[in-house]
């Protein structure tokens, strides 16, 4: 068995996730541009996974502070990064004792299903006038995966209502309108396309879903799973291999926003 192997019902290996999915803070980068830190700048990483960018930022000669709701993704970056400071906590309610200039937030925001609280919390740990700088998946992001997820699980009579759908995937405007509600100036937001390659994923569209859909998973028997997962990559396969690669149709959602 390889690593990317179906574990019982783990949400998230961090190890995995650092060695398959590392194209995850490589897209980051133009987003730490947007952010533009600033030598002596206090500025925290929401949803830092295991730290990578967290790590980019650092380089700015400012005081940085990763955190992630998941302790094993918190374990790693601590132990990949002794010299920065990272904690757990949730989205929805981390406190930062003192006001920070900005937020930044790549690849996270739609694992929060109450947005609205999200901001709001960013907004409390935020300077007035403090940056809150994101990326995330936007409107039909992996919309392809997903439909093929549903296809092959109504061809085994499993329901879709059964699975709980993980992610928040906003159209441009209603996110604007929840930024613009929860206090900000939405100076910037673009909304793009992103095919992105899979090509640290020895399996392809059957390790992103093992790592990121398992909500799906846990809904089907676990002796039809590998089945499961077959079905779901070939109903993918005329949209997302190409050439020999493996793609996941992301779509990107990306903003800068200032705090009244
Ligand atoms: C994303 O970055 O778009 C994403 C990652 C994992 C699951 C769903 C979406």
């Amino acid at each position: 068995m390889n690593k990317l192997d179906f574990k019982g019902m783990k949400e998230w290996d961090a190890e995995v996730y650092d060695k398959s999915f590392g194209f995850i803070s490589e897209y980051g980068s133009e987003l730490i541009e947007l952010l533009n830190p600033q030598a002596g700048e206090r500025l925290v990483d929401l949803g830092c996974g295991v730290g990578q960018l967290t790590a980019k930022i650092k380089t700015f000669d400012c005081d940085v502070i990763g955190v992630d709701a998941d302790p094993d993704m918190i374990h790693l970056a601590q132990k990949k990064y002794p010299n920065i400071e990272f904690f757990c906590a949730k989205a929805e309610d981390f406190s930062i004792p003192d006001p920070v200039n900005a937020c930044f937030s790549n690849a996270f925001l739609h694992w929060s299903l109450q947005p609205e609280k999200v901001i709001l919390n960013i907004a409390k740990n935020l300077k007035s006038g403090g940056r809150f700088v994101g990326e995330m998946g936007g409107h039909r992001n992996v919309i392809t995966i997903t439909d093929a997820l549903y296809e092959a699980l109504a061809e085994q009579s499993v329901e879709r209502e059964k699975v709980k759908f993980p992610w928040f995937f906003p159209e441009k405007d209603y996110y604007i309108s929840l930024l613009q509600e929860g206090g900000f100036q939405v100076n910037k937001a673009y909304y793009f396309v992103r095919p992105t390659p899979l090509d640290d994923c020895p399996n392809g569209i059957k390790d992103w879903i093992q790592m990121f859909a398992t909500n799906f998973l846990k809904v089907v028997p676990e002796n039809r799973v590998s089945e499961f997962l077959c079905r779901t990559e070939e109903l993918c396969r005329d949209k997302l291999y190409t050439n020999g690669r493996w793609f996941a149709d992301y779509t990107r959602l990306r903003f800068y926003a200032e705090l009244l």
